[in-house]
């Protein structure tokens, strides 16, 4: 289709409502409740809902992400991922020389496509419904208890500002893998048909891979178990609906600053209280379902808690598959070259698990566009604050002694533009290579299993201010 035709018919689409279009190109569930389909909550059952079929597990939490690549791919040798060190090979340049060359910056650099703090903001979200890599220095270790490997990543500049004589490193932890793999076995390969490859070491994704709200229910029985009120449909609240609940269960979560485990929430993602930002949104998602089950509730009487919550979450499910194909990726990517998702429909022979190189290279982008602070701003349009990032980590107060806080600090994101960092690498000179959008375009479908036949990319991004300012949540115009 002439590209020109498909936007016509891209913003035509977009002043209708869609929420029944996504709904329609859902991915199959695996449970069915009076006839009507849910997603499990770990994701598995999509594409076979036969147990015993591996095709069960595609794309479930605690499975393998895919990887991109093998031998071949790499002459270096770096792609055997058995279990190398890093001094080996040793033809490959210092990670912390090449970042200082290539990211050294002074500040924030704006955006200039006006873009808004929505944008890393939805990103380090979205980031968190897909995937969850757990790290370790266990990792290091082969299954008989042998360390191998140092990992560390050594500074070599003395001006380099986290430069100390005494430790000149920056600790580096391998990530959690499937211990049957990472050996020097031969095993059969996806392809060609009979072939060999060696037996990879295979990093796990701990959370489902599939845009499914996860962040918000969790990826395991135990966690959404522990989310539920278990009345109404209704998810657990504090400040009278306003924030997510506590961990008072003491479940999983990060907590880098050694906080008491119920003065953290708990969300569906362990990850929630890493910066307050981010709390924020899982507030409002929280506010979503409970707004949405309140209003099944209302329209369908004889529904169930059961079902209330699974149709709330599937609704919501389905605002994320939105916000990120429609709104999201074009704003980041451009219309030419995000993923159309009206292009495609669902492929059960698509194995939607993330890829390594998704998870640990490609969307790492959004880390050059954090914004050094956040400012409060109220329904007046006046800042009445300012938080700095520094202050936003692990900072569960900021949200539990003024709930309020959400609602100011998203007027924020939504108003100030300028103040965007660049898309140091991903989106900046790499990505414009059409190759690479092709890749990152490609890596987004199988992420959550569209298999679109978008063609043709062209080598430029295309996606000026009157493109972004189709784009409300994303666009300061
Ligand atoms: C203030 C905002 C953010 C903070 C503080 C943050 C922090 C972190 C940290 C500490 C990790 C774990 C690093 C590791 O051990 O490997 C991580 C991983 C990651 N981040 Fe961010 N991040 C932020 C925003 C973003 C954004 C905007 C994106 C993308 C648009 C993003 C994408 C990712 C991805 C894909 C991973 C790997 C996840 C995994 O599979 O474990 N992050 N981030």
């Amino acid at each position: 289709m002439l590209r020109k035709q498909s936007r016509r018919l891209r913003s035509r689409r977009r002043v209708r409502g869609h929420i029944e279009e996504l709904e329609r190109r859902a991915l199959m569930a695996a449970s069915f409740l009076n006839g009507v389909e849910w997603r499990s909550i770990d994701g598995t059952g999509n594409a076979s809902t036969d147990p015993n079929n591996p095709a069960f597990r595609r794309g479930a939490a605690e499975t393998q992400q895919i990887r991109f690549g093998y031998g071949t791919d790499f002459p270096d040798l770096f792609g055997d991922a058995i279990i190398t060190d890093s001094s080996t090979p040793k033809s490959r340049e210092n990670p912390r020389t090449i970042s200082n060359v290539i990211h050294a910056q002074n500040g924030s650099v704006p955006d200039k496509r006006l873009l808004t703090d929505w944008v890393f903001q939805w990103g380090q979200f979205i980031t968190h419904d897909v995937d969850l890599t757990r790290t370790g220095a266990q990792f290091n270790v082969l299954s008989d208890d042998v360390t191998v490997g140092d990992f560390r990543i050594k500074i070599e500049d003395p001006n380099d500002p986290l430069y100390n004589v005494n430790n000149p490193y920056i600790p580096f932890n391998r990530s959690q893998f499937d211990p049957t793999t990472g050996d020097n076995t031969d095993v059969p390969a996806p392809f060609p048909p009979g072939s060999f490859k060696k037996n990879n070491r295979e990093v796990i994704n701990a959370i489902t891979s599939y845009i499914d709200a996860s962040m918000v229910y969790g990826s395991n029985d135990e966690r959404a178990d522990a989310l539920r009120t278990f009345k109404n449909g209704k998810l657990l609240t504090t400040a009278g609906g306003k924030l997510p609940s506590f961990n008072t269960p003491g479940l999983e979560n990060d907590n880098a600053i050694g906080l008491p485990a119920d003065k953290l929430f708990l969300a569906g993602d362990l990850r929630a209280n890493e910066q307050v930002n981010l709390t924020a949104v899982h507030a409002l998602f929280v506010r979503e379902h409970n707004r949405l089950a309140d209003l099944i509730k209302k329209n369908y009487k004889t529904m169930n808690d059961e079902e209330i919550y699974q149709m709330a979450r599937r609704i919501v499910g389905a605002e994320m598959q939105i916000i990120t194909y429609e709104e999201y990726l074009p704003a980041v990517m451009g219309f030419d070259h995000a993923p159309d998702p009206d292009g495609g429909a669902y492929n059960p022979a698509t194995n939607a698990s993330i890829t390594n190189a998704f998870a640990h290279a490609f969307f790492r982008f959004g880390h050059s566009q954090i914004s050094d602070s956040t400012l409060l701003v109220n329904n007046a349009g006046k800042v009445v604050d300012n938080l700095t990032i520094a202050e936003a980590f692990f900072n569960p107060d900021f949200l539990k002694n003024n709930p309020g806080n959400v609602d100011l600090m998203m007027k924020d994101w939504r108003r100030r533009s300028g103040r965007r960092t660049t898309y140091s690498w991903s989106m900046g000179s790499a990505t414009r290579s059409s190759a690479l959008l092709a890749r990152a375009a490609s890596i987004w479908r199988r992420s959550t299993s569209i298999a679109a036949a978008t063609t043709g990319y062209p080598t430029t991004t295309r996606c000026g201010s009157c493109m972004a300012s189709r784009l409300e949540r994303f666009c300061s115009r």
